[in-house]
């Protein structure tokens, strides 16, 4: 999805914008630009598709001394991925970028049509420049046309915007999107990001911006406001310099390496939380279910497949009512919404559109809400009452792998701590799955013979018309993620199916083209599943089974290891599935990583 950045200073500004750009990349985009404002001269770069278009095309551009700079990525929601349509978008004074989107453009640009102004692109963020433009031919300054214009748009914004005749000064405000100022409190200089990401080693402090806020800086100095125009104390964070953990560390793409990873942060998440006979959380008390008779778990594609599998374990471990809610279909069906439910949104990036406007919704209707997520100071952290972060690291590839897998340790845990204060545990049981939890980190180390063969099978799976994975019980939500992850990186049709539920019509497309990939796990519905494959390989569907089991019918095999346990079954098959989307699509020749059409933070409807 966009992304923005922004630079204030004596250094080189085209280069800090171009790298900061860089970090953003792994959200998708389609195309992208700068624009760098000296001495009232502006030079504006754009371009279509990737960043080294970009970087091409300004080669020959050379800034000296202090300068202001803005740039953006643009994934396209209004008017095609053009040029023109590119940010930074341009009047005769301003230059502006901008996510999100305005929802009463399209009144604004009548008036300002109507006024005599030009448009060039079919975006939204066009109105902006030309209504600070408007406003400042009547406001007394600058700062209160700024003000003027923004309290003209309807809808989600962060933005940026430098102004000719103030070449030391950004103007920024932010409404329902991300946006970051960095500062490096030595040299005063100046830094604006979308997320964390391009900061990382260029400042020390930070402050997240809450909507409504706006203003202004300039060298070492920060002017915010609120909405009513009251200027605001700055509140600072500390941010990390450390880099390291943003780089690739040799493996091909950051999905392969993050696959890798999840063993280290499921242990990062389980610590200080797995204690000698129970869970605990810093985060939360117990009181936080006092009159809780139902759980509303929320989320949008990987993070809705936790929640749906999460749904077996609340209700098999903490005998509590559940419910699961897609966030886009959530917010708009009028649910029903007592305060007897907690309501417990998803999210990897905490900034999902969707996910939040439904939180939003269940904190207008009075619930208590928890966040499960991965970024801290997300506004999806911001506004729950309270959340316990996941703490899977910062995840590039837009195809969630560690999230998903920290996402499912914590709410596991959190099913733990719901029977256990509820007394619905027996000490034996939860000791038990305690010993499990800690055998999750081992479960889901990445073994070289496994992943070897993996590699080797993916070969015979580029092709074909289609791909059930299938499984029943937790590895139902299990195989819908597996088919998400092959469809969103190798760009085959894949779908997750319950494998019961196949005979009641997808059997019907069953045959040798047809590929299922069916989940087999030895500790829950083993003969029921194993039926569910025959009754799919005797009409001649081409079969590829993962079970500890060997399965004398399947075509293909993956032996996983021997657990104990479901849940342990469930996270080895996690990386099984994971690896087998990667390696078709590395084959395939795609970008892994950043795979067509996606955005890693869908910060739209
Ligand atoms: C995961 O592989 C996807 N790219 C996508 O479905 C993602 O999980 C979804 O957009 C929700 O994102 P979130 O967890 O950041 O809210």
């Amino acid at each position: 999805m966009c992304g923005i950045v922004g630079y204030l200073g004596e250094k080189d500004s085209k280069q800090i914008l171009l790298d900061g750009l860089k970090e953003l990349e792994y959200r998708g985009y389609d195309s992208a630009g700068i624009t760098i404002l000296q001495n009232g001269n502006f030079s504006i770069y754009k371009s279509v598709g990737k960043l080294h278009n970009l970087i091409e095309k300004s080669r020959d551009f050379k800034v000296d001394g202090f300068s202001v700079g803005i740039g953006h990525t643009r994934w396209a929601t209004h008017g095609k991925p053009t040029e023109t349509n590119a940010h930074p978008h341009t009047g005769e004074m301003v230059h502006v970028v901008h996510n999100g989107i305005i929802e009463n453009y399209q009144e604004l640009k009548k008036e300002l049509l109507e006024k005599g102004y030009s448009f060039y692109s079919q975006t939204d963020t066009e109105v902006i420049v030309h209504l600070f433009e408007e406003n400042s031919k009547y406001c007394k300054s600058y700062l209160e046309s700024f003000q003027k214009t923004i309290s003209q748009l309807h809808g989600a914004y962060a933005l940026l915007l430098l102004n000719r005749d103030e070449s030391n000064r950004i103007y920024f405000a932010k409404e329902g999107s991300p946006l970051i100022i960095g500062t490096d409190t030595e040299t005063g200089e100046q830094f604006f990001a979308s997320s964390d990401a391009p900061l990382i080693g260029y400042v020390d402090s930070v402050i997240y911006l809450q909507d409504g806020e706006w203003g202004y800086v300039e060298q070492g100095k920060i002017y915010l406001y609120d909405k009513d125009g009251k200027e605001v104390e700055p509140k600072f964070s500390p941010l990390s310099k450390d880099r390291a953990s943003a780089q690739k560390d040799g493996y091909r793409y950051f999905m392969e390496k993050e696959i890798y990873e999840q063993s280290q942060v499921i242990s990062d998440t389980l610590m200080g939380r797995v204690v000698d006979s129970g869970i605990e959380f810093d985060e939360i008390e117990p009181s936080l279910f006092d009159g809780i008779d139902e759980v509303k778990l929320c989320g949008c594609g990987t993070s809705y497949h936790t929640a749906l599998a999460s749904m077996y374990l609340f209700e098999r471990i903490a005998k509590i009512r559940v419910s699961v809610e897609f966030g886009s279909e959530f917010r708009y069906r009028e649910p029903l919404l007592t305060k007897n439910i907690l309501f417990i949104p998803i999210s990897q990036s905490g900034e999902t559109a969707d996910t939040l406007a439904s939180l939003k919704m269940a904190k207008e209707a009075g619930l208590k809400t928890l966040a499960v997520c991965n970024v801290d100071n997300s506004s999806i952290v911001r506004l729950s009452d309270k959340a316990i972060l996941t703490r899977a690291g910062i995840e590039k590839g837009v195809a969630s792998t560690k999230a998903f897998a920290t996402q499912m340790v914590v709410l596991y845990m959190l099913a733990l701590y719901i029977a256990q204060i509820r007394n619905n545990i027996s000490q034996e049981e939860l000791d038990n799955h305690l010993h499990i939890l800690r055998e999750i980190p081992n479960a889901t180390i990445v073994q070289p013979r496994l992943h070897e063969k993996i590699k080797r099978l993916s070969k015979r799976y580029l092709h074909g018309h289609g791909f059930f994975f299938i499984g029943r019980d937790i590895f139902y939500p299990l195989a819908l993620e597996g088919a998400l992850k092959l469809k969103e990186i190798s760009y085959l049709h894949a779908e997750g199916y319950p494998a019961g539920e196949m005979k009641h019509g997808p059997i019907a497309l069953a045959d040798p083209e047809l590929f299922t990939i069916a989940l087999l796990p030895e500790n829950v519905l083993y003969e029921k599943t194993k039926s569910n494959i025959e009754e799919l390989g005797a009409r001649d569907s081409t079969i590829c089974v993962i079970s500890p089991k060997p399965f004398e019918l399947a075509d293909d095999f993956i032996q996983t290891s021997h657990h104990k346990h479901y849940i342990l079954e469930f996270f080895e098959m996690m990386v099984v599935v994971q690896l087998l989307s990667m390696e078709v699509a590395i084959r395939l020749g795609n970008d892994v990583d950043m795979p067509r059409n996606l955005a890693k933070s869908v910060t739209v409807e």
